[in-house]
């Protein structure tokens, strides 16, 4: 039997390395997206990376805030792997952080776009290829911050809340197709996200987070390659935090 395809939006970033490589562990075949400006080079050096680690991770070009450049980035993936998308993780996403009454809606309108405009773009190209085969999983990367709010989010909570909202009326949608649709909200976790933070804020949210400490990224992976595994059929329109205790639901 053929590998299935797992594709990762930013899958070449902070969350989204340990996400393919866990994947990879449970035998799928991965392609990272990336976008990085276009910059090509940077994305080929990080597939080097990984395959100096043992990780043989295809890659594949795509802006997830324009649905037409995520149409050819399917389509590059197609072409790579010779099937089609069985896993998607809408994983890639940005923060524009300030306080509301100072945010521009330059502010407000990226971050709608990436992270939740995304969703219906790329989640638009793979879904009909998951029916046809009645098998999939669409994994949706949110936040701990969309569950409880937080100052200076007004943007990325909204579109990170959004994303659960996707989330549960897909999964109605499709679940009799063996589809399923869920939502990952990660809390503090260790990558560029969240060191751009101003390290006395950090220190101040840390001590707010009962585990006393940030997530790692792979602990991240690990939950996400446990969603996309064939014996997790039973959970759909779900939403599995993994914060440290920093919010309890
Ligand atoms: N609650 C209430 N008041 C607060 C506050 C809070 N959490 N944080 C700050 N304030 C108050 C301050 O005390 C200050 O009050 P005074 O003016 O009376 O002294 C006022 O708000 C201004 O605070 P700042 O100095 O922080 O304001 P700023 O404009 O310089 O910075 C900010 C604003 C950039 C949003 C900054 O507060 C910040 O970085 N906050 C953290 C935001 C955050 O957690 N982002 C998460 C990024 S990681 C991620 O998003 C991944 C994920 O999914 C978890």
């Amino acid at each position: 039997m053929s590998k299935k395809i797992a594709f990762v939006t930013g899958g070449t970033g902070g969350l989204g390395t340990p996400i393919c490589r866990s994947l990879a562990d449970q035998g799928f075949t991965v392609v990272a997206g990336y976008n990085s400006g276009g910059k090509h080079e940077k994305a080929l050096a990080w597939q080097e990376e990984q395959r100096k680690d043992g990780y043989e991770i295809m890659v594949a070009y795509g802006d997830v805030t324009d649905a037409e450049s995520c149409v050819k980035c399917i389509a590059s993936v197609e072409e790579q792997t010779g099937g089609t998308v069985d896993v998607l993780v809408n994983n890639a996403g940005i923060t524009r952080d300030g306080q509301f009454k100072k945010m521009s809606w330059e502010q407000w309108d990226e971050v709608m776009s990436a992270n939740l405009d995304s969703m219906f773009h790329m989640t638009r190209v793979v879904i009909n290829g998951m029916l046809d085969k009645g098998w999939g999983r669409v994994i949706n990367i949110s936040s701990v911050n969309a569950q409880k709010g937080q100052f200076g989010q007004c943007n990325y909570s909204a579109a990170k809340a959004g994303i659960h909202g996707f989330t549960k009326a897909l999964a109605q949608e499709v679940a009799r197709k063996g589809v399923t649709v869920n939502t990952v909200s990660p809390g503090y976790i260790k990558t560029a996200m969240v060191a751009a933070i101003a390290q006395d804020i950090q220190d101040k949210i840390t001590a707010t987070i009962p585990v006393g400490r940030f997530g790692t990224p792979e602990e991240i992976g690990r939950l996400v390659a446990f969603v996309a595994d064939e014996q997790s059929g039973y959970i759909t329109g779900a939403d599995l935090s993994m914060n440290g205790g920093l919010h309890m639901s």
